[in-house]
Order: structure tokens, then sequence, then C-alpha cells
């Protein structure tokens, strides 16, 4: 148990500098567009509006919330929205865009191990969020699951959207094909990279190591039963956000695809979850 904490906090802390380091190059990117944020643009997509629906006066918790450019997107359709993340100038790039947006009032933001929250906060959510790019850093998906019921009210509704684990097991730099590089299966140690571009800036090359990795939906799922949260509702889409691999191309409707001509394979999921009222 103490060997599996530590193997823990230790992969955390890796994956921290590393996010510490790469903020200040996304806090700039076009990737992110800041300026757009802070002119109106909301940064959510159709699968998460039409996911969580109405969110006006509901208590809204989103973890792994990076500069909170979603957070504050949900609080600008009425949320009072609670952000949180382990990168201390993320939080301080949140709080800072709250107050230039006006959106102080109903925004708070907390720095913290999203598997340590409950150390830090003391309060039940009607929603609990996460969406793009957050599993494949967390080094343990039960205590994480335990995480998310023990943040919902009664009755309360867990929404996640995610890269669909199927995404992790290709080697991301093949320019035409996609070439099978790693196990599908979950493994403690994970996968420590090196030397990989930033997703906002292919030209930017961290110097910090990271350590990802890959839960297979099924450990997902599992997790968010065994922590009392049966599921309400599971999609898995043809189609990402933002280029995940080279030879995907952007439609007329924003997202990405694979070439028509390739097997095609899920390249995201959503997942509903209700805790059940008392
Ligand atoms: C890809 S970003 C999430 C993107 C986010 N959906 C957005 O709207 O920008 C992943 C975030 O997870 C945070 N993170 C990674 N591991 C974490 C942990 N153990 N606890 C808290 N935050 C973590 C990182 O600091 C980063 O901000």
């Amino acid at each position: 148990m103490a060997f599996a904490q530590e193997r823990m906090n230790e992969a955390h802390e890796t994956n921290r500098r590393w996010w510490e380091e790469v903020t200040p190059i996304h806090v700039a990117s076009e990737f992110y567009d800041i300026p757009g944020f802070v002119a109106g643009r909301s940064t959510l997509g159709e699968i998460e509006l039409q996911g969580v629906g109405d969110v006006k006066g509901k208590t809204f918790l989103h973890l792994q919330c990076h500069f909170g450019l979603d957070t504050l997107s949900w609080a600008r359709l009425g949320a009072k929205v609670t952000g949180v993340d382990f990168s201390a100038s993320s939080i301080a790039k949140a709080a800072e865009l709250a107050k230039i947006t006006s959106l102080e009032g109903c925004s708070r933001f907390v720095c913290s191990d999203v598997c340590q929250l409950g150390q830090v906060l003391n309060e039940e959510f009607d929603i609990v969020f996460t969406s793009h790019g957050v599993l494949e850093w967390l080094s343990d998906i039960d205590q994480w699951a335990k995480i998310v019921a023990r943040f919902l009210k009664p009755s309360g509704m867990f929404f996640i959207v995610e890269i669909h684990p199927l995404c992790l097991i290709f080697d991301e730099l093949q320019e035409k094909e996609l070439r099978l590089a790693h196990s599908y299966q979950h493994s403690n140690e994970g996968l420590r990279e090196f030397n990989r571009s930033d997703y906002t800036d292919r030209k930017y090359v961290p110097q910090s190591p990271r350590t990802k990795m890959l839960w297979p939906l099924a450990e997902v799922v599992q997790s968010l039963l065994k922590a009392g949260l049966p599921l309400a509702e599971f999609q898995e889409y043809y189609f990402t956000t933002y280029q995940h691999f080279p030879m995907m191309t952007k439609g007329r409707d924003g997202l990405w695809r694979l070439p028509a001509d390739l097997p095609q394979i899920p390249l995201m999921f959503s997942l509903t979850a209700r805790r059940p009222s008392d």
C-alpha cells in the first residue's frame, strides 16, 4: 500500500513538472487562443454541452482544469464552478482569467493533486466534470473514481469526455499509418516519455520527461462502479477535437478524422454516471 502510494506520488510529481514546463507554452498558443476566449469564445464542444445539459445555478467541480478555459466557459453558462489542477501556474492563470472576464464571483480555483483533493476540499457538487486528456496522467484509477464519488451530491452527475485508450497503443509519430506500439493492457510502470513535441506547439520539445498511463475502458468503468457510480450513458466517437495523429484531416465541422481508406477505430469516448439518491 505504502509502495503503491509512493509510486503514485513519484509519477505524479514527474508529470506535474512536465505540466509546469508546458503551461506557459500553452498560455501563449493559438491552440488555446486566450484572446478569443477573453473576447467571448466558448471552449466547450457539442459532446460536453449535450452530455452535461443545463448548468444554470448548479455547483460544478472541474477536475484537471488546466488554466480554466472550459471551467470559465461553464461559468459563463451560469454554473458556480470550482476548478482543480495540480499545476500552480495553471491555477494562477485560471484565477487571473476569471478576474479579466469578470467571472470571479462564480468561480474558484484550487491547486491540488486530483487524487488528494479530499485533503483540501470538503463539500459536494451537483456536477463533477473532466475532459480531453486527463486519465493518462493518473497512476491510480480507483482512487480517482473514489474522488469523483466523494464530491458528488446524492443524484449528482459525473460526465467525462476523453481520448479513447485505443489511441494510446499506436505510435503517434507515424506519418501515414497507425503502427501498433504499446500494449492495451494497463501496466503500473506506465510509459516514460522523453523528447515528445508538445501538443499545442509541435516545434516545442519539453525538457522534462512524463509518465503516461493507459487505462483500458473496462478499468475506467469498473473503477466508477466500485466507487458506487452506476453508468447512465456511454458513447464512442470516430473523430477527435484536435489532430491526434499526423495523418488526420479536419472536416468542415472542425473535427479531425482518420483517412477514409484506413480501418476506423473509436478515438474518443464519453460517459455519464450518477450517484444514487440517498
Ligand atoms: C490535457 S489537460 C486537460 C485539458 C483541459 N480539459 C482543458 O480544458 O484545457 C490535463 C491537465 O491535467 C492536469 N493534471 C495531470 N495530472 C494531475 C493530477 N494528478 N492532479 C491534478 N491535475 C493533474 C495537468 O496539470 C493539466 O492541466
